[in-house]
């Protein structure tokens, strides 16, 4: 069984991220039908069209192809003042260009917020859903993963889970995005030119 490539973007940069941990989290306990890595956003210079003329920024390139090559992404975020951190942003803006050559297009994703305040990052999930929009890209819709008050207290020092709640939804989030993976997928085959030209 192939399985589906699943890129992780992960919105926060900073070491000891939480939200970090929620993805290396949800990288371990996704069904067998999805491989997970992280997509690293650091490095990517600030996004300037002028820049987008060969030869392109390396980390550009190298970010683009990693996006290119998933089958879907799988955003998870913290949210800063109530939207979307710069570093995410940036880094959307990025594999959306150049015009017509967007990577992320058609491309399922999922949107999962953490935070350790109560609202579990809702502004910042909103605002992304709203990129995903014009981005194209299939968005799971439930469930909703905004993920409150989670801290450092809710993961052991070898990055599992040990709050139990928190462990169940994160199970349950990589199953549901393994058949919304599937589903969009399996809908475009259907919808994709027969190449026999027969028309059935
Ligand atoms: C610039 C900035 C803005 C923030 N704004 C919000 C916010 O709007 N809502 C919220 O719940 N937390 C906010 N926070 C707190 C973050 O949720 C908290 O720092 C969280 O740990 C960041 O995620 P990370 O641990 O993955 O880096 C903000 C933090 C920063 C640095």
């Amino acid at each position: 069984m192939s399985r589906n490539r699943i890129a992780i973007i992960v919105g926060s940069i900073r070491e000891g991220s939480l939200n970090r941990k929620v993805a290396r989290a949800i990288c371990g306990s996704v069904p067998e039908s999805l491989s997970c890595h992280i997509v690293e956003i650091a490095d990517l210079p600030l996004y300037d069209p002028d820049l987008d003329n060969d030869p392109q920024p390396e980390p550009w390139v190298r970010f683009r192809r990693e996006i290119a090559d998933a089958d879907g992404v799988l955003f998870v975020t913290p949210e800063y003042n109530r939207s979307i951190p710069g570093a995410l942003k940036n880094a959307i803006d990025v594999g959306s260009r150049p015009y017509g050559q967007s990577v992320f297009a058609k491309k399922p994703a999922a949107i999962v917020t953490a935070s350790p305040g109560a609202l579990g990052g809702f502004g910042c999930n909103h605002h992304l859903r709203q990129c995903c929009v014009f981005l194209d890209m299939p968005t799971m819709q439930q469930p909703e993963a905004y993920l409150g008050h989670v801290s450092d207290e809710k993961f052991k020092e070898d990055g599992s889970v040990s709050d139990e709640g928190l462990s169940k939804l994160l199970v349950s989030l990589g199953q549901a995005f393994a058949g919304w993976v599937d589903l969009i997928r399996a809908g475009r085959a259907a919808l994709a030119p027969d190449p026999s030209g027969s028309g059935r």
